[in-house]
């Protein structure tokens, strides 16, 4: 029984003690426990109001020199909303109506005192829940506030159409993104005629294809869509775009929808400038590697034609003089021809060395596979390790710039593997498909942590820029311990 005791501060104006008694005894005898301030007259009634909390009050409908409706008067002008229940001895119709007018809670006779219990109850529980209510108002109220007031701040552009497609609210920003000025929210529609909508390709968005009004179509939210509009003053801007339906409880077509704006025109300036420039950088790659090329080409053409056919020229004449040379002279100068010989010869194989930097032997009259082969066998000898190439060219065979870039590429990947992979196999393979080629380069060395790649190396940013500059793309894969991939592949080649 405890349990449902309740504790009940109460006021109770009554000059009569015993009456006073009675009504305490049947509201402890129903699980009250009352904490009870009696006012035997008007005076005490109000100071005990003004100093008291009390949860409920009592009042008899006249004692000497004051009356319930002053009683009545006096607490709803402190505090309105305390429960107040007149009980009296007699009490006219009249009386029991004026009472209630004046804001009492109940009123009921001394004689029917059967009554007070659930008249208390029903008072103190009807106070319990206009409190209730009246916090929650207050913290809709707060909460609207505090929304108001962040949708207000917020950067994004928020707009509210009811289910016409009509603007009922926006944000300050909405207005600033969009360029509206003036007009009054509700006579302009988000997905206004005279404000052309595009999307990014340029072709323009009808009104029943804008986000907002798809949304109240159909009721989803639409995410991220991006689109141009053109502002009040004829600037388009671009916007990233959400959509929010607001439903009723159990109604799938939505009342309302919010939209919520982001303007990204700077961000898409940037993001076309940055692609400006990154296609200007690729072309200017590809011209530097061309340039480099035919430099190399050039430099190849001038040693062979010129240097290269010179020293052959004067070995064939040493020989030549040799042989006619006189026995006594022969054996005299002998040593020295020897000597000249052999530093010739060097000389003639340091060139086609050379030679053979600047320009891949074999890349321009075999192609890409047997050039590869060469310098396969080349790096194999070198490190003494096994070096395969497997596949063949593609026919017809692939243009000179992307067969220099391949071969450019497999180089570097193999002067890669020389200084730093240990590797105890290296496959390269040149796979052609229906529409593409891939060249790959494979050893199964030490790998290394693409992430922690030093800033001042070159190598892996030229292969890759050599790669776009012919528009394929390079792929490195390497993991510590377990070898390095690196796979460069173009998609229907040109
Ligand atoms: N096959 C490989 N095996 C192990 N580590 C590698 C391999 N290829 C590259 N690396 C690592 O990646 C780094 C970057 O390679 P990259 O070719 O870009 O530069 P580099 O060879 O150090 O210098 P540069 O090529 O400019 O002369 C290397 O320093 C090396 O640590
Ligand atoms: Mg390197």
């Amino acid at each position: 029984m405890a349990a449902n005791r309740r504790w009940v501060r109460i006021l109770h104006l009554e000059d009569n003690l015993q009456d006073a008694e009675l009504i305490l005894r049947q509201l402890q005898a129903a699980g009250f426990d009352c904490d009870v301030v009696r006012a035997a007259d008007g005076a005490e009634y109000e100071t005990a109001l003004a100093g008291g909390n009390f949860d409920l009050v009592l009042c008899d409908f006249s004692v000497p020199g004051y009356d319930a409706l002053l009683a009545l008067k006096r607490a709803r002008e402190l505090r309105p909303d305390l429960p107040f229940v007149v009980i009296s001895g007699e009490l006219s119709e009249e009386q029991a109506v004026e009472c209630l007018r004046a804001g009492a809670t109940d009123y009921l006779l001394k004689h029917r005192l059967q009554r007070l219990v659930p008249a208390v109850q029903r008072a103190l529980e009807e106070a319990v829940e206009r409190k209730r209510r009246h916090l929650a108002e207050i913290a809709r109220r707060e909460s609207e506030d505090r929304f108001r007031s962040v949708v207000a701040a917020m950067a994004e552009g928020v707009i509210v159409q009811d289910r016409r497609g009509r603007i009922i609210a926006r944000n300050a920003a909405a207005s600033r993104i969009l360029g509206l000025t003036g007009k009054a929210p509700g006579n302009r529609r988000a997905a206004d005629q005279r404000q052309r909508t595009i999307r990014e390709d340029g072709s323009t968005v009808c009104r029943e294809k804008h986000p907002a009004i798809i949304t109240l179509r159909t009721g989803r939210a639409q995410s991220q869509v991006v689109l141009g509009m053109e502002t009040d003053g004829g600037e388009l801007r671009w916007l990233s775009i959400n959509t929010e339906p607001l439903k009723h409880a159990g109604d799938e077509t939505p009342y309302a929808v919010v939209t919520t704006l982001v303007d990204i025109t700077d961000r898409k300036r940037a993001e076309a400038k940055l692609r400006e420039h990154a296609s200007n950088l690729r072309e200017l790659t590809r011209r530097l590697v061309e340039v480099e090329e035919e430099e190399r080409r050039n430099i190849n053409r001038e040693l062979h034609d010129r240097v290269g056919q010179d020293l052959a020229a004067v070995k064939l004449n040493i020989e030549l003089v040799r042989a006619t040379l006189a026995e006594v002279v022969r054996a005299q100068v002998g040593p020295r021809l020897d000597d000249a010989q052999k530093l010739l010869q060097a000389t003639i194989d340091n060139t086609r060395n050379i030679m053979a930097e600047l320009r891949p032997p074999g890349l321009d009259d075999y192609g890409l596979a047997v050039a590869l082969k060469a310098h396969a066998d080349t790096v194999a000898q070198r490190l003494g390790i096994p070096v395969r190439v497997s596949g063949e060219d593609p026919a017809p065979r692939l243009p000179p710039a992307v067969e220099t870039a391949l071969y450019r590429i497999a180089q570097e990947a193999l002067n890669n593997i020389a200084k730093y992979a240990r590797a105890k196999n290296v496959e390269i393979a040149l796979a052609t498909h229906a529409s593409d080629v891939t060249l790959t380069v494979a050893d199964d060395g030490t790998g290394f942590d693409l992430g922690n790649v030093p800033a001042d190396s070159y190598g892996l940013r030229i292969m890759r820029e050599r790669a776009e500059a012919v528009g394929a793309r390079l792929e490195v894969a390497s993991t510590p311990g377990r070898g390095t991939h690196i796979a460069v592949n173009l998609e229907s080649p040109p």
